[in-house]
């Protein structure tokens, strides 16, 4: 079978929620290829990379990795791109043969929304000023290891068990961890404010951020919320009353999807209004 033909997948436990396969079926069908990319759960009780094995005999070559997988995905490779191996997870897996290839999109997928909304809105650079993450998980690792890369010259954390933060040093130069109740003094002169945590998700607590806090961001800074339920949550509302820049989640959800494709079928897909319309409509058939 031809790397162009293969299965594609989209692992995890749960999974039947992804809109993965929406995504990636839109981008094979502009190929002229058939639909598929698919739903793939794994039960967290079963052996992962026996599992894996099985995917490669059934004829997939590729596939992303999701909640609660990307740590043992990590594990499970037996070669791993440079991003992957920095942030300790993968959520991109190509099967080579017998051999595991695993690859960590999240982070250069984050960085290519800041990129596209900075373009669309005529803002600064936002690699230029610092960058303040709230949030020390699994996608606060990722959003790090690329601000890193992508030069920003100083990342200041702040998460709510600070110890999770202190963590993660290490991931980037010119980190600055301080305590979750500082977040409103460290916007002090940043160009780009992202919340990681689960605050401002649907059933969750709004983030609360002063005003002042966020007048204290560089004039028309980027804020990130990384959820896309809601879309509109109250942080990015604040944001755009604000003056600034709001990018929801939906941007990192479509270009961490287009990298993983890229690698698969060697040619990067658009990211463009048609699919971003077709993926809100399906959310909104869900709320
Ligand atoms: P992911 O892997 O998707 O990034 P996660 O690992 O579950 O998600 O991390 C969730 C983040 O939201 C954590 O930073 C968490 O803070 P703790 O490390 O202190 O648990 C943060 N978070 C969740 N609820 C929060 C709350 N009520 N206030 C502040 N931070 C919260």
């Amino acid at each position: 079978m031809s790397a162009s033909s293969g299965k594609l997948a989209i692992i995890g436990w749960p999974v039947s929620h992804s809109r993965s396969p929406l995504i990636h079926n839109h981008w094979l069908a502009a190929r002229g290829e058939a639909p598929v990319y698919q739903p793939y759960p794994i039960d967290p009780k079963d052996d992962f990379r026996r599992a894996l094995e099985q995917m490669a005999e059934a004829g997939f070559v590729g596939a992303n990795v999701t909640v609660p997988h990307k740590e043992a995905a990590f594990n499970a490779m037996d070669a791993l791109s440079a991003a992957a191996e920095k942030i300790g997870a993968v959520n991109t897996i190509s099967f080579e043969g017998g051999r595991l290839r695993g690859a960590n999109t999240d982070g250069d997928g984050f960085v290519a929304s800041l990129d596209a909304a900075m373009q669309a809105a005529s803002g600064q650079d936002w690699r230029r000023q610092p960058a303040l993450v709230l949030g020390a998980g699994g996608a606060a690792r990722a959003i790090i290891v690329a601000l890193g890369a992508a030069g920003v010259p100083a990342i200041r954390v702040v998460n709510r068990s600070r110890d999770k933060a202190e963590a993660l040093t290490g991931l980037a130069d010119n980190m600055h961890i301080d305590d979750w109740s500082a977040r409103t003094r460290m916007t002090e002169g940043c160009g780009l404010l992202v919340n990681t945590t689960s605050l401002g998700m649907v059933g969750q607590p709004a983030l609360e951020m002063p005003e002042a806090a966020l007048g204290a961001l560089c004039p028309r800074a980027l804020i990130c919320d990384i959820v896309y339920a809601p879309l509109e949550t109250p942080l990015l509302r604040a944001a755009r009353a604000s003056g600034h820049i709001g990018v929801d989640g939906l941007g990192m959800l479509l270009q961490q999807a287009a990298l993983s494709f890229e690698i698969w079928r060697g040619e990067r897909p658009p990211v463009n209004a048609a699919l971003r319309d077709k993926l809100i409509a399906d959310l909104a058939q869900e709320a």
